[in-house]
């Protein structure tokens, strides 16, 4: 069998457009360049045997939507279409690890598919709507790098495990392989398991930005500040104490009866069981709050209950994770979605009765900024942050933790593991 590989034919089969298939041809020699333990000499680049096997196959597996439905509907298939770099600062990383969030079953039914499309389209430049389908769902993972583009950081390499985030807008990481800018990852310090590391970004990077951008909160001013974080539980408020902690915030946190131990390990100043008595009267004794994180999805009816909880005139303020922005484009298309959304930002600050106190009423939202993913994987090398699982899934039983996402009441993350025996059979299916 001849040893020599067609990279230039199986590019070509992969449509880079002409300006990218210089550069991707670029990258992928680089980086099988490096890679290399059997080098085999075609052209003018060099590539790794083993790598070349997997990387070369235009095709990977991946569990995928292909209509907005149930989670029933997603199909494993080892015939998805791998994904290309196509620009000089991306990675492309072999999953290894990966959570399941409550936006990929939402995600699923059809969820933002308006305002993530026109992000999309915009990004591609195009004037056309971008096709969708088949969707791969997941945003946070641990992974291998096994290529990297020209002009990615010098601390980044191939064959580096690294915990990373995929914005929703991008094709996700339920797949064997994904491309994400190199400011999107970070190394994973040794300490830490890839399951812990694959379900640090997404929510981490939630609660970061939902307390700097949303809550405005300046870190050299922290420990000034009383918190409350309903919802310490889960993902995201997990993420929000242990942040507050570091900055020095006093915290307070409401979690279930059966939660309080998970919650004691995530040090904050005070828990309050959500399940007793005179919930508002306890809360009361700990101060008023400069912010208030929703990090349980309150609906918008109840918030009035905490908006007295706020200190008055100092711009204390309510963050709920529930925005409405991607729900009201679905349903009132782009522009007449943007109307609503202003609507419903000011009327629940009317009716919660925030303004009338120099309060506010805020959306908080995952936002992939290189800053934020620095500082919590910062925090993980001090040995500063925890990642709790509640479960770990086996790649072919994606199904089954997308259920236990969307029973809630988690207690810590969902994880799924990238097997080689679930691997393996995945590839004997179509
Ligand atoms: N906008 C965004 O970009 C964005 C990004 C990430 C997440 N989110 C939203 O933020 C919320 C949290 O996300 P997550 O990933 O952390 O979800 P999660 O892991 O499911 O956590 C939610 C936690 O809240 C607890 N909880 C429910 N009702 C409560 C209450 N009344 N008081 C106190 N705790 C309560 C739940 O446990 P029990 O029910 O057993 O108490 C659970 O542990 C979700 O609504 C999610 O959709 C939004």
């Amino acid at each position: 069998m001849s040893k020599s590989i067609t990279i230039r034919s199986t590019l070509r089969s992969l449509s880079i457009s002409p300006q990218n298939y210089v550069f991707v041809t670029r990258t992928l020699q680089r980086a099988f360049t490096s890679a290399a333990t059997t080098v085999y000499n075609c052209d003018d680049m060099s590539v790794d045997q083993t790598t070349a096997k997997t990387m070369w196959s235009s095709k990977m597996i991946a569990w995928q939507a292909h209509s907005y439905s149930t989670i029933d509907d997603l199909v494993l298939t080892s015939n998805a279409r791998s994904p290309v770099m196509v620009r000089p600062k991306e990675v492309l990383v072999r999953i290894k690890a990966s959570s399941v969030n409550p936006l990929d079953i939402m995600m699923a039914e059809g969820y933002g598919q308006v305002l993530l499309g026109t992000i999309r389209q915009a990004q591609q430049l195009s004037l056309h709507k971008p096709v969708e389908f088949p969707l791969t769902l997941g945003r946070d993972f641990c992974g291998e790098i096994i290529a990297k583009g020209v002009k990615v950081k010098n601390d980044l390499n191939i064959g580096d495990i690294v915990m990373g985030v995929v914005p929703p807008f991008h094709q996700g990481c339920h797949a064997e392989y994904v491309t994400v800018p190199d400011g999107l990852v970070a190394k994973k310090p040794a300490h830490i398991t890839n399951e812990e590391a694959a379900g640090l970004l997404y929510t981490g990077l939630t609660a970061w930005a939902a307390l700097k951008v949303a809550g405005g909160l300046c870190v050299l001013k922290a420990a000034e500040k009383n918190i409350l974080v309903i919802g310490g539980s889960g993902g995201v408020g997990n993420c929000a104490i242990q942040l507050l902690k570091h900055w020095g915030a006093k915290v307070t946190t409401t979690c279930h009866s059966n939660a309080i131990s998970l919650v004691k390990g995530l040090k904050p100043d005070n828990i309050v069981d959500y399940t007793t008595k005179d919930v508002q009267k306890q809360l009361e004794q700990f101060g008023k709050f400069d912010l208030i994180l929703d990090a349980a999805g309150i609906p918008y009816d109840n918030i009035s209950t905490y908006t007295p909880l706020l200190k008055g005139w100092s711009c204390s303020a309510f963050i709920t994770l529930r925005s409405p922005i991607l729900q009201n484009t679905d349903s009132y298309g782009f522009f007449g979605g943007m109307f609503k959304n202003a609507i419903d930002l000011v009327v629940p600050n009317i009716l919660s009765g925030a303004v009338f106190k120099g309060s506010s009423f805020r959306w908080g939202t995952f936002i992939p900024l290189e800053s934020g993913v620095k500082e919590l994987a910062k925090l993980v090398v001090e040995k500063k942050m925890i990642i709790p699982i509640e479960k770990t899934y086996k790649f072919m039983d994606l199904k089954d933790a997308y259920k236990r996402v969307q029973e809630g009441h988690l207690r810590g993350k969902i994880i799924i593991t990238f097997d080689k025996p679930s691997l393996d059979k995945a590839r004997l299916t179509n």
